[in-house]
């Protein structure tokens, strides 16, 4: 497999990819895929994300747990930003950004964890793939997979067509 430029999200069925101010507890309970988790991480080469993201994740917090590999994190202000073993703040235009994750993930993937910043890659062309794990609960409000208002339609070459069906669970049994 060649490496890849990836956008890859769970998400909520009525398409966010955080809560109010980032939070991410509504993941919490979802059903664990390790077989999917293993595919990812083994694949994964480095990360790009964005100043937000990285200031809302707990302590050291990596993505996927355990991964250790290089995490570059595109900010204006490096200079305020919470250092920590394997990130690098970037300040520089995205394209720029993704060819130094590229360079550090060597043959294998970059994952792009940030909404705003996948945007502006997808305006440049520089997604190759958009990998999205839709999560069973509705939001309602938070941080959008992909907010561009007044933005043209992208449009998008499916693997196939999604067809997916939904009983709302009674209130006792809710996810928090
Ligand atoms: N559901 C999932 O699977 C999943 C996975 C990963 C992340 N997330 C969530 O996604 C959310 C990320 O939110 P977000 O997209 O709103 O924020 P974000 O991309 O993490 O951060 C936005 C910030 O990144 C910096 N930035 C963006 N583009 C830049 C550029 N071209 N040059 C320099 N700096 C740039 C700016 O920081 P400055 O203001 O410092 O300049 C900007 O304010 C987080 O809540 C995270 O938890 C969800």
């Amino acid at each position: 497999m060649s490496a890849k430029v990836l956008w890859h999200f769970t998400m909520s069925l009525d398409g966010f990819v955080a809560g109010p101010n980032h939070s991410m507890d509504w993941m919490e309970g979802l059903p664990p895929r390790p077989d999917l988790v293993r595919e990812y991480v083994e694949a994964l080469g480095a990360v790009l994300g964005g100043r937000a993201g990285w200031d809302a994740a707990i302590d050291e917090a990596r993505p996927y747990g355990d991964w250790r590999g290089p995490i570059f994190v595109l900010t204006h202000h490096p200079e305020d930003a919470r250092p920590a073993d394997g990130v690098t703040f970037l300040n520089c235009d995205v394209a720029e950004a993704v060819r130094i994750a590229r360079e550090a993930a060597g043959d294998k993937n970059v994952e792009v964890l940030s909404p705003t910043i996948g945007r502006q890659l997808l305006e440049r062309g520089l997604i190759d793939q958009i990998d999205i794990h839709i999560a069973p609960v509705l939001l309602g409000d938070g941080i959008r997979l992909y907010d561009n208002p007044g933005g043209k339609p992208i449009r998008l070459q499916p693997n196939a067509t999604v067809d997916v069906r939904y009983h709302p669970l009674d209130a006792t049994t809710r996810l928090p």
